[in-house]
């Protein structure tokens, strides 16, 4: 690959923060496929999402597998807490006929696997669940796949410490939140030389764009969580977030399209 390539590849998939507000595929596409399996992951890759969240836990036997909830009961067939269920356990149920009858049979994806079908183009917003175990666990799966140039993991200051000891360049999204005080957030985040910043929506709109402003000053990408509401996304366009978390893909992009997908310039 020539110089210029590589140089033009790296600025595709890292475009400089405030440059451009897009959409994020939150579990996948969830409102048309069973949140976090791989359908939910390929339907989001196929209508172009820019990022896709998902969340990773640990089964009893140290596998890394793709589930929101501590337990396996309200997304699939079976009962009990993914920490203390084998791999072989969860991979028996299934994980799409809760969502549709059109879903059954899906079974519950491996983190490699989802790696697998989002091209190195899509950003990984890596939600990681429970203790350190996940952080180091994912970190090193990631490294090894060459993945770390599209991956980030969304996660708390002793995660991504474990995390940054099996692969010091891992990008980070600062999950501590601060006890909803967007200011103190911000700061910290900046502090802490993360990557990412995930806002709530909880924290309000208020004072928004001069927050993702400071932010940006520090070279620090802005997610949003969550957006379902179109008054809401142009807002969130419009103050230059730069990652949007939505339930409502479809919606997300066409209002995003909308706007021109630009809206801080
Ligand atoms: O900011 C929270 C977002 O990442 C979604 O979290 O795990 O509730 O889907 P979750
Ligand atoms: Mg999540």
């Amino acid at each position: 690959m020539s110089l210029c390539l590589i140089i033009l590849t790296l600025a595709a998939l890292h475009p400089a923060p405030g440059t451009a507000t897009h959409a994020c595929a939150h579990r996948g596409d969830l409102a048309n496929a069973p949140e976090n399996t791989l359908p939910a992951i390929r339907s989001a890759v196929e209508k172009g999402a820019p990022q896709i969240e998902f969340d990773v836990q640990v089964t009893r036997d140290g596998h890394l597998v793709i589930m929101h909830d501590s337990t396996v009961d309200r997304t699939t067939s079976g009962a009990g807490r993914v920490a203390e269920l084998t791999f072989e356990e969860i991979r028996a149920l299934d994980a799409g006929s809760w969502f549709s009858p059109e879903f059954a049979g899906v079974q519950v994806p491996t983190l490699r696997e989802v790696l697998e079908v989002i091209p190195e183009t899509i950003l990984c917003n890596v939600h990681l669940k429970g203790g350190v175990e996940v952080a180091t666990e994912s970190a090193r799966l990631i490294r090894d796949m060459g993945r770390l140039h599209h991956c980030f993991l969304a996660c708390n200051r002793a995660q991504a410490e474990a995390a940054k000891a099996v692969a010091p360049e891992i990008m980070i999204c600062n999950m501590d939140r601060q006890g909803g005080n967007r200011t103190a957030y911000v700061d910290d985040t900046i502090a802490r030389g993360a990557e990412f910043i995930q806002l709530h929506w909880g924290q309000g709109t208020a004072g928004l764009k001069e927050d993702v402003a400071r932010l940006h000053a520090a070279g620090v990408r802005v997610n949003w969580f969550g957006a379902q509401e179109e008054g809401l996304i142009r807002t969130l366009a419009e103050a230059g977030v730069d990652y949007i978390l939505t339930n409502d893909l479809d919606l997300c992009l066409r209002v995003l399209k909308e706007v021109g997908g630009n809206a801080t310039e």
